[in-house]
C-alpha cells in the first residue's frame, strides 16, 4: 500500500494548560450571537449576493433573531458599501439590531467604514490584522512590533472616529486574524495593545474576535487556548470574548461550543455553515444543539425549511441532504429497524399525551424545526415492516394488523428490489390495494343479504347471523344460505358446503377509515388451509360484515 505524506505536516503546538477547567463546565446559556452570513458567507460566495439579495438575507437573519448582523466590509466594494447605505437610509435596520462592519487596519478603508456607517443608530466596527507568525513572514515582511503597531493605529483612528461622530451607539471589535496560527502570549500582548489603545473598560468594552481563521488542530486545543487567553487578560471585564471559527477540520460547532466552556461571550458563525473554504460555524446546528439540551438558544430555527429556502435563493448554496437539523433525509429513516423504533417511540410519546421528548433515532422533535412527521419513514427495500405500517396509516388510516405486517413488508421488498427505487406512499397504498383488496382470481362475490335472528336461544346455539349468497368460483356460481354465530362464521360454512375450498379464518381484524358517519370499514382476514398454506386478505365496504366477506375472498383469490 502506498503511504500519504504525512511527513510534510507538522504537530500544532499544545497549551499545556494543566489546570484547565473547561472540560468540567457545561453551557447553561446561550451566547451573544453575531452573523456572519452577510460578510464571511458573502465573500466565499462563486457569485456574491446583489444588494437585493442581501437585503433578503438580512430581512431573513433579523427575522431569526440575530442582534449583532456583520451586514459587510463596506470598504471593498461598490456593492457592499451601498447595501449599508441602502440599510440606514431606508431605515431597514431595527431599533435593537446592531449591525458590524469589517474593515482593514487601513486609514482610507477605515475613514470609508464610518462613511458607510453614519446615520446607523448601532454599529460595531471591526478592526482585523493577521498576526500569524506565517503571514507576519510570508505576506507582509514585518516583525511582531510593526504588526501590533498596525493594530495599535488603526485602533486610535476608530477611537478618533467615533469620538469625532459624536455617536454613542458605535462599538469596537479587533480580531487579531489568524489568531490560531498565532503565538498565544503575542495574541495577547496585541490585544492588551489594542484593549489600551481603544480605552477600554467596563463600560466600554472591545470585542476581541479570536478566529479560528484556518482550523488547525482539535477543538480541546482550542478550548484550551480560550481558558488560557481569558485567564491572562489583564481586565477580563473590559472585554467581550468572541470566538469565529472556520470548519476546516470539520469540528467547527465543537470548537465554538468547548470556547463557550471555557469563557467565551460571544460568537459568530453562518447560516448552514456558509463561509470561506469548508466555512464558517454553523448557527444553526450550534443553536440547535443547545435547544436540545433544554437551553434556550436565542434564535428561532422554527421553520427550516423556509430559512433554507431564503438561504437558497439569496446564495445559491444547496444544505447538504445530512446537514445536522437541516438537511432533507435528516428526519427520514429507511432501514426497517430504525423505522420500526421510531414508529413506536411516536406511539408511546402519544399515548403519554407529551412530556420530554424521547424518540429513538430523532434528537429533536422534526414539528420543532417545521419539519413533518410524513417525511420520518421513508420506504426502500432497506426497509421493513414497521416502517411500511407506518407510512400506510400515517397516509391512509390504514392500520394493517401485526399478523399481517411481515406479509406485506415481503410484498414491498420484492418491488423495491425488484425497482431499485424508494417507494412512495401512494406507491404503497396502490400495492396494498392489488395485493390484499382485489387482486385477481376466481371468486367474485354477486349477492349476499344478511339477516340477524330475533330469537335470543339462536345466539348460543350458533345460529345468531344467517346468510343467503352467491359467489361465482371458477365460472360457476355456488349459491348457499348458511347461519352461523357471526356473518364471516356464516359464510365461510355456507361456502366450504356449497363446494368452495376447505379454510379456516384464523385471524381477523376490523376498523374503520376516518371518522364521518359514512366511514369505509376495512377488514383484514388470514386463512389457513389444510396443508399449512396461508392467505392474507382485506376487503373495504360501507358495511363491516361485508368488508369482512370481501377480505375473505381476497384471501381466497390469492390462492386460486
Ligand atoms: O476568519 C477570520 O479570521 C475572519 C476575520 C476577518 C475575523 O473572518
Ligand atoms: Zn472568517
Amino acid at each position: 500500500m502506498k503511504t500519504m505524506n504525512y511527513k510534510k505536516y507538522s504537530a500544532y503546538p499544545e497549551v499545556g494548560l494543566a489546570d484547565r477547567t473547561w472540560p468540567d463546565r457545561t453551557i447553561e446559556a446561550a451566547p451573544v450571537w453575531c452573523s456572519v452570513d452577510l460578510r464571511d458567507g458573502n465573500q466565499a460566495l462563486p457569485v456574491p449576493m446583489s444588494v437585493d439579495e442581501k437585503i433578503a438575507m438580512f430581512r431573513l437573519l433579523v427575522s431569526v433573531g440575530f442582534k449583532e448582523i456583520e451586514v459587510g466590509f463596506p470598504s471593498a466594494s461598490a456593492t457592499e458599501f451601498a447595501f449599508v447605505r441602502r440599510l440606514v437610509e431606508e431605515s431597514l435596520i431595527p431599533d435593537d439590531v446592531t449591525i458590524q462592519v469589517l474593515t482593514q487596519a487601513r486609514e482610507h478603508l477605515i475613514r470609508r467604514t464610518f462613511e458607510a456607517i453614519s446615520g446607523a443608530r448601532n454599529a460595531i466596527v471591526h478592526l482585523y490584522n493577521s498576526t500569524s507568525t506565517l503571514q507576519r513572514e510570508v505576506v507582509f515582511g514585518k516583525n511582531m512590533d510593526e504588526i501590533r503597531h498596525i493594530a495599535v493605529e488603526g485602533t486610535r483612528l476608530v477611537r478618533r472616529l467615533k469620538d469625532e461622530s459624536g455617536n454613542a451607539g458605535i462599538r469596537f471589535e479587533y480580531s487579531p486574524e489568524s489568531f490560531t496560527g498565532t503565538e498565544l502570549d503575542y495574541a495577547l500582548d496585541v490585544c492588551h495593545a489594542v484593549m489600551e489603545a481603544w480605552g477600554a473598560s467596563q463600560d466600554e468594552p472591545v470585542i476581541l474576535n479570536l478566529p479560528s481563521t484556518v482550523e488547525m488542530s482539535r477543538p480541546n486545543v482550542y478550548a484550551d487556548r480560550i481558558e488560557w487567553f481569558s485567564r491572562n487578560l489583564r481586565d477580563r471585564r473590559a472585554a467581550i470574548i468572541s470566538v469565529h471559527a472556520h470548519n476546516d477540520r470539520g469540528t467547527a460547532v465543537a470548537t465554538a461550543e468547548f470556547a463557550l466552556m471555557a469563557g467565551a461571550d460571544r460568537v459568530e458563525g453562518a447560516l448552514f455553515g456558509n463561509g470561506e473554504r469548508c466555512g464558517n460555524m454553523d448557527i444553526v446546528t450550534m443553536a440547535l444543539n443547545l435547544l436540545t439540551q433544554g437551553v434556550d438558544p436565542g434564535l428561532d430555527f422554527s421553520d427550516l425549511p423556509r430559512i433554507r429556502e431564503v438561504y437558497h435563493r439569496c446564495t445559491r448554496m444547496d444544505v447538504h441532504p445530512r446537514h445536522p437539523y437541516a438537511g432533507e433525509l435528516v428526519y427520514t429513516a429507511f432501514s426497517g429497524s430504525h423505522q420500526d423504533a421510531i414508529s413506536k417511540g411516536l406511539k408511546a410519546r402519544g399515548r403519554k399525551g407529551g412530556g420530554p421528548w424521547a424518540v429513538p433515532y430523532l434528537p429533536i422533535d422534526p414539528e420543532d424545526v417545521g419539519c413533518t412527521y410524513e417525511a420520518i419513514v421513508r420506504i426502500n427495500s432497506q426497509s421493513g415492516k414497521g416502517g411500511v405500517a407506518y407510512v400506510l396509516e400515517k397516509e391512509y388510516g390504514i392500520q394493517i394488523p401485526r399478523w399481517m405486517q411481515p406479509d406485506f413488508a415481503e410484498a414491498v421488498q420484492a418491488v423495491a428490489d425488484r425497482t431499485g427505487e424508494e417507494l412512495s406512499a401512494a406507491d404503497i397504498h396502490e400495492l396494498f390495494q392489488r395485493e390484499y383488496v382485489r387482486p385477481q382470481g376466481e371468486f367474485v362475490l354477486k349477492k349476499c343479504n344478511i339477516s340477524w335472528a330475533d330469537d335470543p336461544g339462536a345466539a348460543a346455539d350458533g345460529a345468531a347471523t344467517r346468510i343467503s349468497s352467491v359467489v361465482a368460483m371458477d365460472g360457476r356460481d355456488l349459491s348457499f344460505e348458511a347461519v352461523g354465530n357471526g356473518p364471516l362464521d356464516a359464510f365461510s360454512k355456507g361456502l366450504i358446503e356449497a363446494g368452495g375450498p376447505q379454510f379456516t379464518v384464523d385471524d381477523y381484524a376490523e376498523h374503520a377509515i376516518g371518522h364521518s358517519a359514512g366511514a369505509t370499514a376495512i377488514a383484514y382476514v388470514r386463512v389457513g388451509f389444510s396443508d399449512g398454506r396461508v392467505s392474507f386478505g382485506a376487503g373495504t365496504d360501507s358495511n363491516i360484515s361485508l368488508a369482512s366477506i370481501r377480505a375473505t375472498l381476497s384471501a381466497l383469490n390469492r390462492l386460486y
